[in-house]
Parts: structure tokens; sequence; C-alpha cells
């Protein structure tokens, strides 16, 4: 493309207070969002034509979800996944316990100190997901692939914050964050194994602003990349460089994600973690979701085969 940067202002989609807003997933069947209060430990799902949003609270932290074949969604927990049929919980009443997760494929399930974090699944019905210290402390995290017989395959150790797996149609690159690191990696995946052959760093995101967390991309190949604490969601284009700023009324967005009827709305989550009272007050809608029509549509959610 090149030419002109674009710049444009995000608004708000729902105003909402979880503790640590994450994790946006559209739902082409359905037309809802799914997404996560992942230390709240709640499952939503947000019906953008109208603003409903239903809440399912379960019984631990909530890394991210994904869609299974079925319909049903994967729960990356604190222990491992889990599935949760949305349509069985029409939401948590007042007062109501949480739902208790069956978890089916264990994840560092003996260590306390860590927990799932962001995931997606490839073009193939792989699942990927990563795990990250609940401290933050470097070098605890492990991206890891789930296959449809539901065996672990450890693909990437190392990690501090493992965040943003985005892919490409055909399964052979991921596009992929360590928060941490600052930049934008691409793993060079064997589509028939499944395997992550290589890693090697792509867009260099490390002087802000802000750090990257979650990512999408499009139909074009373009990455957009939530800056957390940049106060803003950004495109970069499928030759890297950076082309469209969406900016947001809060520092902390976690993620995004092409939905809507067309696909060209990115939904955006964002988090009021770590905030001390005075920037909260500052920043009231930490923890809300956004949305910004954009110009290049989003690719219909992959599910996962397990
Ligand atoms: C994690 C947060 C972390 C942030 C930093 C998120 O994916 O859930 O705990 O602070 O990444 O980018
Ligand atoms: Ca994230």
């Amino acid at each position: 493309m090149g030419g002109a940067m674009h710049e444009d202002r995000a608004r708000l989609a729902l105003e909402v207070h979880p503790e640590h807003g994450e994790g946006p997933l559209w739902d082409d069947r359905r037309q809802r969002l799914f997404w996560v209060d992942v230390t709240g430990g709640a499952v939503h799902v947000l019906d953008p034509a109208t603003g409903d949003d239903v809440e399912i609270r379960v019984d631990q932290q909530v890394g991210a979800v994904a869609l299974r074949e079925d319909g049903s969604l994967v729960v990356a927990g604190e222990r491992g996944l889990a599935v949760l049929d949305p349509d069985a919980h029409p939401g948590s009443a007042a007062g109501e316990g949480p739902v208790v997760l069956d978890v089916v494929v264990p994840l560092e399930s003996d260590d306390d100190a860590t927990r799932c974090n962001d995931g997606t699944v490839d073009p193939h019905g792989r699942f990927w997901i990563g795990t990250m210290a609940h401290d933050h402390r470097p070098a605890a995290g492990t991206l890891y692939r789930v296959d449809a017989d539901r065996s672990i395959h450890r693909q990437v150790s190392g990690l501090t914050i493992s965040n943003g797996i985005a892919w490409s149609p055909d399964g052979s690159t991921a596009w992929f964050i360590d928060s941490a690191s600052g930049w934008v990696d691409v793993l060079t995946v064997d589509p028939g194994s499944g395997d992550v052959q290589r890693r090697r760093p792509a867009i260099d995101l490390h002087a802000g602003p802000g750090v990257p967390d979650g990512m999408t991309i499009d139909a074009e190949g373009g990455r957009w990349v939530a800056m957390y604490g940049g106060w803003q969601v950004r495109r970069h284009g499928p030759d890297g460089h950076l082309d469209t700023v969406i900016t947001l009324p809060v520092a902390q967005p976690t993620s995004c994600a092409l939905g809507g009827p067309d696909l060209d709305e990115l939904f955006i989550t964002t988090t009021p973690e770590n905030m001390d009272a005075a920037t909260l007050a500052e920043q009231p809608l930490s923890g809300s979701l956004f949305r910004c029509t954009v110009d290049v549509p989003g690719l219909p959610p992959d599910r996962w085969a397990g």
C-alpha cells in the first residue's frame, strides 16, 4: 500500500469492569464475541448487535478460549484445557457458584506459579496455548501445541509472557509475541507434523509505545497488535510496515479480534490490571470493550479438532 499512515479512534462497545479483560474471539456462527476475565475467572458472551453481555463464572483463572468443531468452547484455565458448552450456561446469576471446569488436557497442573495465557487454533485444527508465571517471572512460560487426539507437544520454552498468536491461512507461519521481548516473532511450522522448525524476530516493537500483547491477522495478512500500556492497537501490513493506528481512551488494550457480520469490526479488550486508584480514576473505562470499523476484513475462526 504505502502512503500516509491511517489513524482512527476506537469507540466504546461495552462498558464493563472485569479484573483483567482479555482474549476476544469472534464466533461467526453465533455472531457473538467471546472474551475472558482472566483473574476474575469468567467467560463472557457479547452480542454486539444488542450490547447484551452474558457472564459465565468459572472456578479458575482463564487465559483464553477457542471454538471446537461442535460449537462448544475449549477453555484454557489455570491447570489446563477444559470443554465448556456456553449454550448450557445462560449466565451466572447473582449468588450462584461458578461452573466447575473438568480439565481434560492438564497443562502444568502441578505448578501453582503458572497459568495459561493467550492461545489460538491453527488452520489444521490444532490448539496452541502459552503459559506464563502469575508474577511474570522471566522464562517460566512455554508454548504448547495440543493436537486433535489431545496429545501435548512442547514447542517453545523459556518464554516470559506468551501472547498474540496469529496464523497464515495455510498454517505454515505463525506470528507470535513474548511481550517481554518487545518483538513479533515468526514461527515457521511444518504443516504436516505441526512442529515449530524455526523462530526468528520479525517486527521490532520494543521501543513501544507500551508492549505488544494480543494480536490478530486480517485477510490481507495485516497483523493487528494491541499495545499494552501504549493506548493503541496498530496494524503492520504484510510487509511489516506500520500503516494504521487505532487510539483508545485507556492505556492498556490487551488483545483484538475482527468480527461482526462482515468481519470488519475490530473488537478490543482492555484491562485495569496493575493500575493504582489515581490512574483508574483518570481512565475509568479501563476493562471496557472497544470497537472500530476497519477497511480489510478478518478471517473466520479456526476450530479445535480435539
Ligand atoms: C497478560 C498480562 C500481562 C500482559 C502484558 C497479558 O497477556 O495476561 O498479565 O500484564 O500480557 O503484555
Ligand atoms: Ca494477552
